[in-house]
């Protein structure tokens, strides 16, 4: 069983590092930005930290999306996918798409530009709004990560 503990290891490492990233993001550097701590073009101190963390996030989904399925694999865990008890392996597996969309789609092909226009029109409404899609994903990784740990020992809220 060393191969499922490894795998749990680093799904875990990747999580840490990519929400922490959020988090980071969501309740530090947005609202510098937009207090104009880090500078008066908020577009600039933006992209500034969010090249540099995009690729880190990136690469945290792919690892936490292998490790995962592999553990799921590896301990024949599908049928907890038919059990509303394990509300939190759909919570993992539901986020997990949405970053990848986020991330991989939605990013580069269609935000990117959009953002950088809306950005440099009105930059107040379009970093409010940013922090906001912040919050929700925050907030929906807090309660899977809460879920997953409690879940993963036992706990059932059903
Ligand atoms: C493709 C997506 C994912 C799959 C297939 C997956 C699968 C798994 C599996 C099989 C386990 C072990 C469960 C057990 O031992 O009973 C696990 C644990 C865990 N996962 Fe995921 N996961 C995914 C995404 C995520 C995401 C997006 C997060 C958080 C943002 C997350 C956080 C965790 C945590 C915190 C644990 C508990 C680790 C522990 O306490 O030992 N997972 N995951």
């Amino acid at each position: 069983m060393t191969d499922v503990v490894m795998a749990r290891a680093f799904h875990v490492l990747a999580v840490v590092m990519w929400i922490g990233g959020v988090s980071m993001a969501t309740t530090v550097t947005l609202p510098a930005i937009r207090r104009g701590d880090l500078g008066g073009n908020q577009l600039r101190a933006f992209r500034a930290v969010e090249h540099r963390f995009v690729w880190q996030a990136r690469v945290a989904v792919i690892v936490v999306g292998l490790t995962g399925f592999y553990m799921a694999w590896r301990l024949d865990l599908w049928d907890r996918f038919r059990a509303a008890e394990f509300w939190w392996m759909h919570a993992m597996v539901c986020l997990w798409l949405l970053f990848a969309f986020i991330l991989f789609v939605a990013e580069p092909f269609i935000l990117h530009r959009h953002f950088d226009r809306w950005a440099a029109a009105r930059p107040q409404v379009a970093f409010a709004w940013l922090q906001r899609a912040h919050w929700v994903l925050l907030l929906l990784s807090v309660v899977t990560i809460v879920g997953a740990v409690a879940g993963s020992q036992g706990w059932s809220m059903f």
